[in-house]
């Protein structure tokens, strides 16, 4: 069975549908570990609600990879999925997951990713900018900041009235209708491909 872990630091809706949908039926994956660096995020009750183990990081356990290497050994990580998950990877946690860590971004890139790019400030400087259309990207995550492959995008027109908050929402409910099933096709696709010996 694949492994799979969220990294998560906020309110958690995507990953808590992810969670659900994985629990809804017999999956060839499960989602066994939750990696949160904010012991209060909202996405720490429902890891607990789903009883799923939580390892929560600090800088310095975090970027050492020395440390968080062989802790995802430890449970037998295959896959990542990050959900809202504040900080960049270390390059040597994304050369030991290369094509296995899936990240979604609230814009449709290349455009408003980067640094400082998240939450609300996203759609503050697509609303800035003027943009007719918006939407969600889930790519492959590399070393730099929303640049690795893009596997799906998914977009919406912007009304001229419309607020950040208004564009905010809308891009939500998309990500919230799309990231759980592309995640799935991801994960069924990975352990098709990649067979593991059912563990006892
Ligand atoms: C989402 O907007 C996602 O695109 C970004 O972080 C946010 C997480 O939101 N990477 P939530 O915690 O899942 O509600």
């Amino acid at each position: 069975m694949l492994q799979v872990a969220i990294f998560a630091s906020g309110t958690g809706t995507n990953a808590k549908r992810i969670i659900e949908s994985s629990r809804s039926e017999i999956k060839p994956y499960h989602i066994s570990l939750l990696v949160c660096n904010n012991p209060v995020a909202g996405i720490m009750s429902v890891a607990i609600d789903h009883k799923i183990p939580v390892l929560i990081v600090n800088r310095e356990t975090f970027f050492d990879t020395e440390s968080i290497l062989p802790q995802l050994r430890e449970f037998g990580i295959d896959y990542i999925i990050l959900a809202g998950y504040i900080w960049k990877l270390p390059s040597t946690l994304i050369d030991a997951y290369r094509g296995r860590i899936v990240n979604i971004h609230p814009a449709l890139l290349p455009k408003f990713g980067g640094k400082g790019m998240f939450g609300i400030h996203v759609h503050l400087a697509v609303k800035m900018a003027a943009e007719s259309k918006t939407g969600i990207t889930i790519h492959y995550v590399d070393e730099h900041y929303d640049a690795g492959d893009i596997i799906f995008q998914s977009s919406i027109a912007i009304e001229s009235s419309d607020t950040p908050e208004d564009i905010q929402r809308r891009v939500q409910k998309l990500e919230h209708e799309h990231y759980p099933e592309i995640v799935d096709r991801l994960l069924r696709e990975y352990a098709l491909e990649h067979p593991k010996a059912p563990q006892n």
